[in-house]
């Protein structure tokens, strides 16, 4: 595939991925990961995240990220918040340990109660 037709299918991606809804609410396409896949990504948030946001995920160094905790906060800013952390805090970048769509996976699964080790 040339690399133009890549670049625009990124652009496509990113537009829909930040594209608003008449109502407001923000479009993404949550697609849930592989089973291993997802087993890993449980693990990373309950082990690592967990190691400063607590092993139940209701706070420690870093804010509880428990459903009522994230209620009404923009799935769209927090998964950039995983994506890239926030400056000037301990708040890490996890780019490199996982793609965009799992970020937004992690967030859905957050706001909807985060599941456990199987
Ligand atoms: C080294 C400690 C640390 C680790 C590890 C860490 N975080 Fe954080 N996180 C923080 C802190 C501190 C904040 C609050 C930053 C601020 O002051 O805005 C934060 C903020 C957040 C927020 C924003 C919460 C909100 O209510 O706005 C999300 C979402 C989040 N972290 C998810 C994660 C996830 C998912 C992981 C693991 C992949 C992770 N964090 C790992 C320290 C950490």
């Amino acid at each position: 595939m040339p690399p133009k037709k890549i670049t625009t299918g990124l652009m496509v991606l990113m537009l829909s991925a930040t594209l608003p809804l008449a109502h407001g609410a923000p479009a993404q396409i949550i697609t849930s990961p592989p089973p291993a896949r997802r087993a890993v990504l449980i693990d990373m948030v309950r082990e690592d995240c967990g190691s400063c946001h607590g092993s139940r995920l209701t706070g420690g160094l870093g804010p509880a990220l428990t459903p009522q905790a994230l209620k009404g906060k923009n799935p769209i800013s927090l998964k950039d918040t995983i994506l890239f952390g926030r400056p000037n805090t301990p708040m890490p970048p996890w780019n490199p340990f996982m793609s965009n769509a799992e970020a937004a996976w992690i967030v859905n699964r957050l706001m909807k109660g985060f599941p456990h080790a199987q």
